[in-house]
């Protein structure tokens, strides 16, 4: 019988071959490097692959994703990937993309004992507290989610706002921050909200007397 993970290269020898049949150069070209316009941080959940939702190709958004789509300021990883993309490919757009039915954003709305991932989630029990009024005033536990998913999402553009990398990139140009939320059930990405230079929405206690 097949094993299941050799449908895998079965898969990566049909898409080489359709690919190389609409155009021959395609590798090539992709090779040469790249420049992406878009950064994206996502959920690792299997069902919001970055490319598929968007309708976008290899070569246009560089990914990040981790469990919730969170931003944390010690995080060696995401901050790398945020330096890289801003600094070096120069992206214009990070995009913070979460999801409604996020298995993290239920875990961290729960008491469970989950283990190592609960000091991931952590970070999402600190919005659940930001916002405890809001979020506690809806009874039904789905909506109740739906909403910190989204506050969860304000709060990771913000954590965006708060890093020298992005405060330094307003000095000298255009570089905006989005909030979406990708729905599982319709398909379709929401959009929250947008940051696009230092004068919005930061507390001057963030900001940084960053120079060029
Ligand atoms: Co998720």
């Amino acid at each position: 019988m097949e094993k299941s993970y050799e449908r895998l290269i079965m898969g990566n020898k049909k898409f080489a071959l359709e690919k190389r049949f609409d155009d021959p150069e395609y590798f090539k070209k992709l090779s040469l490097g790249q420049r992406p316009e878009y950064l994206w941080i996502g959920c690792s959940d299997s069902r919001v692959p970055a490319n598929e939702i968007t309708s976008t190709k290899s070569g246009e958004i560089f990914v990040h994703r981790n469990i919730a789509n969170i931003v944390v300021h010690t995080d060696l990883n995401l901050l790398s990937v945020v330096e890289y993309a801003v600094n070096v490919l120069g992206v214009s757009h990070i995009i913070v993309c979460g999801h409604y039915g996020c298995g993290g954003v239920r875990a961290a709305m729960s008491n469970n004992d989950n283990g190592l991932v609960d000091i991931w989630l952590r970070n999402i029990k600190e919005v659940y507290h930001k916002y405890h009024n809001e979020l506690e005033a809806i009874s039904d536990l789905d909506k109740r989610a739906d909403l910190l998913t989204e506050f969860n999402v304000i709060e990771q553009v913000r954590n965006l706002a708060k890093t020298t990398t992005v405060q330094k990139a307003w000095l000298s140009r255009k570089l905006h921050i989005h909030g979406w939320v990708y729905g599982m059930n319709n398909g379709l990405i929401k959009e929250l909200n947008a940051l696009h230079d230092e004068t919005e929405d930061l507390p001057p206690i963030f900001r940084y007397s960053v120079q060029k």
